[in-house]
């Protein structure tokens, strides 16, 4: 079975399949997946609906797009979400420097105080960085009891060994198929298998041959195919060590 370890079925684009295509994961070989959270009301939505069917567990959170309205309010609010028993990681958080659409100091300033939340009540973050990385590494490196995901990795290998140095795991998408992958295909050699997941960030980046389509969890099964090739491991290899990883940095027994 496959975990896809990030995904977002709440939007809209799944608002007449939803059902039909969460019912249709398990005999597609996808026995679990988190869907994210990227502000206080997808959040909540996240929880709904991870209380809806057991083979979803989610995470709360605020994405850096979504910083430049967010009040300490706010982070109670995100502090009794995190309490739920089927949340289990705080996120997505981070910084985005390519699409900006938060001023950059506000995302940095909500990045660290939703690091510091996690650090208070003790839970994984999964962490968005996008053209952004020295900054995400000195944030990251001002919380040492922060732990989680860096999801849909696009960096390099040298951030990659910062970043596994710090205790975090590294989640592969879509982006690993793609022809021209050839920085990621060389952080995926790299990484230890203790510490690869994978991911389809739903509905976006489908993998390869669905490029460009909607993507769905159904799709992780593209992302560990390729990851069994440049590993060299059997996909049920793939399926059962990110299966176990994903169990083991999202603490579910
Ligand atoms: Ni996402």
């Amino acid at each position: 079975m496959l975990f896809d370890t990030h995904a977002h079925l709440n939007d809209e684009r799944f608002d007449n399949l939803r059902d039909e295509l969460i019912t249709s994961l398990a005999e597609n070989g996808v026995g679990a997946y988190c869907e994210i959270g990227y502000d206080i009301e997808s959040s909540k939505k996240a929880i709904e609906l991870s209380e809806k069917y057991d083979l979803i567990y989610a995470a709360a959170g605020v994405h850096p797009h979504d910083t430049d309205p967010l009040t300490e309010k706010d982070m109670e609010t995100l502090k009794s979400l995190c309490s739920h028993k089927n949340v289990v990681a705080l996120g997505e958080i981070g910084l985005d420097y390519y699409y900006d659409n938060s001023k950059r100091e506000n995302q940095r300033k909500w990045f660290d105080r939703q690091l510091s939340l996690a650090e208070e009540i003790d839970i994984p973050v999964t962490i968005h960085t996008r053209d952004a990385m020295a900054d995400t590494i000195d944030i990251l490196k001002a919380h040492k009891e922060a732990k989680g995901i860096i999801h849909c990795y696009s960096g390099s290998v040298e951030s990659a060994k910062i970043l596994l140095g710090l205790g975090y795991y590294i989640s592969f998408a879509g982006p690993l198929t793609f022809k021209n992958a050839s920085t990621a295909l060389e952080v995926a050699k790299y990484v230890p298998k203790d510490r690869m997941l994978i991911e389809t960030d739903s509905p976006y980046l489908a993998p390869v041959p669905y490029r460009g389509k909607t993507n769905t969890p159904i799709y992780v099964a593209e992302v560990a195919k390729r990851l069994a090739e440049i590993k060299e491991m059997t996909f049920d290899d793939v399926c059962r060590i990110t299966f176990e990883n994903a169990k083991k940095v999202y603490r579910i027994a």
